[in-house]
């Protein structure tokens, strides 16, 4: 039987976006980090392996990249929150929504973001994170919005910084569609 052809979930034509980093930079960058998390966590004696932890839905494809760049011992989970208000304004309300599947005591734990806006969800999930008493916790975020931050956030390692506009693509949503686009694109105004 043949195959019928898939449509396409996007069409760069037609679709309201516009091109703000292409996957050619995507995919430099997430090299370039993985690199660097490889060296920066090289030193760990055996049994002492990393714990790369993705905040869902956002992160899933960057830290499918990253971690194939990163050559250690690692092992992956995955952290489901959700922050109340409409997906331009955070109430700061957060809660999470799906946990960790095994304990983070003693781990070296890297949380892997796709975002970080107000800084609300990184802010929350940190604090959260580190009662649990991980060996170590790092934050990894693929993109900064450093105009629209509310809370101070340190991020260890840093994809992209961007001006303050609403992305999509690379694992970043707007009402759950574009999460696919090999790029990040911004809306565009219509
Ligand atoms: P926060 O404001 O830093 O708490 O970010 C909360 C979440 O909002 C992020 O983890 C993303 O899932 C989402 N978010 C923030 N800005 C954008 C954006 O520009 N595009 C898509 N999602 C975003």
């Amino acid at each position: 039987m043949a195959a019928s052809p898939t449509p396409p979930a996007w069409n760069r034509e037609t679709d309201p976006f516009v091109e703000l980093i292409s996957a050619e930079a995507i995919t430099r960058r997430v090299a370039e980090l993985g690199a660097r998390i490889t060296a920066d966590y090289a030193e760990l004696g055996a049994g002492e392996d990393v714990v790369v932890l993705g905040v869902l839905k956002g992160s899933v494809i960057f830290m499918a990249d990253l971690v194939r760049h990163i050559a250690l011992p690692l092992t992956l989970d995955f952290i489901g929150v959700a922050s109340y208000g409409d997906a331009t304004v955070s109430s700061g309300v957060v809660q999470i929504t799906q946990d960790l599947t095994r304990p983070i005591e003693h781990k070296h734990v890297l949380v892997v973001e796709d975002i970080v806006d107000t800084g609300h969800t990184v802010h929350y999930l940190m604090e959260n994170l580190a009662t649990r008493k991980p060996a170590s916790i790092k934050l990894c975020s693929l993109l900064h919005k450093p105009e629209r931050a509310e809370r101070q956030v340190h991020i260890d390692y840093l994809g992209f910084t961007i001006p303050n506009k609403f992305v999509v693509g690379y694992g970043l949503d707007v009402a759950q569609r574009y999460r696919n686009l090999p790029f990040i694109g911004h809306v565009a105004q219509p």
